[in-house]
């Protein structure tokens, strides 16, 4: 069985640095080897292209070290896009950014009204529409979510500052399965991602905090931080391809893989 072929929109990550704190991977006072990122995200689209994915790009700007984070630019889905509005001033012109290059792309914008930091926080998995909440994007987002898309929103309260977004702790591997860390979440959302996926890959605290939940998977092959080592060993005895990518000097702002890739869903047949 081959994986799913994917749109994706990246953002080379020319103008990275960790200038400013809003999660707790970040220290200022820490070095940035920003060629030696650019050089991790170049292999990262590689990759992407090397599975036969389509990659987009959007040109980076100065003064907004977190662009390459594109997961972040919208959630897109059955040729829809939802804007975003992140929460912290320091990200805010990316929206503007993003929503701009969706629209001279061809796809419908709705405007998000609430904080909603996009893909970070809102997966989709078969006919769910998976949103977190506790760090960024707020729960009146996930009306709107709902309201916009038409899929049933299913609400995650995070409840660890490491694990922020929604995507630092679950990944979506097909349309049926994920992998999360239970720890992440509040002991009501815990219930419900067991009930709602049975089957789930439980991460361990070890493999989240390399960001291995931070994955990109195409239904059969899983790109993921190579430091993910127990993670790995699981998706394999589970029958998935997978394949490490080192992006640690993106990770010093908190972001991996997913956080670099946003999904571009044109139609209903491309979930
Ligand atoms: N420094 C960025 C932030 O804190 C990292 C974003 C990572 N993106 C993601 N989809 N998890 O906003």
């Amino acid at each position: 069985m081959d994986g799913l072929r994917q749109r994706f929109l990246m953002c080379r990550p020319t103008y990275f640095a960790v200038d400013y704190a809003i999660n707790p991977w970040m220290d200022p006072t820490a070095p940035v080897d920003t060629a030696l990122a650019v050089r991790q995200w170049e292999l990262l689209r590689r990759t992407y292209l090397d599975l036969g994915h389509q990659v987009e790009l959007i040109d980076p700007l100065p003064g907004l070290p977190d662009m390459v984070f594109a997961a972040n630019g919208a959630t897109v889905i059955d040729g829809h896009a939802m804007a975003v509005q992140f929460r912290d001033p320091q990200r805010a012109d990316e929206a503007p950014a993003y929503r701009s290059w969706l629209e001279r792309s061809g796809f419908e914008v709705s405007d998000p009204k609430h904080v909603n930091e996009g893909e970070g926080d809102v997966l989709l998995v078969g006919d769910h529409l998976l949103a977190g909440t506790g760090f960024r994007t707020s729960h009146a987002a996930h009306a709107r979510l709902q309201e916009t898309f038409g899929y049933p929103v299913v609400t995650l309260h995070l409840v660890d500052p490491r694990f922020y977004h929604l995507d630092t702790a679950l990944t979506v591997l097909d349309e049926q399965t994920v992998a999360y860390l239970p720890e992440a979440f509040s002991p009501g959302s815990r219930a419900v991602l067991r009930r709602l996926f049975p089957d789930a890959v439980h991460a361990t605290t070890a493999d989240a905090e390399v960001l291995g939940l931070n994955a990109v998977s195409d239904g059969r092959h899983v790109v993921l931080p190579e430091q993910a080592t127990g993670l790995t060993g699981q998706l394999r005895d589970r029958g998935y391809l997978t394949i490490g990518v080192d992006l640690s000097e993106l990770r010093k702002a908190g972001g991996g893989p997913k956080c670099c890739t946003l999904r571009l869903r044109q139609g209903r047949a491309d979930r």
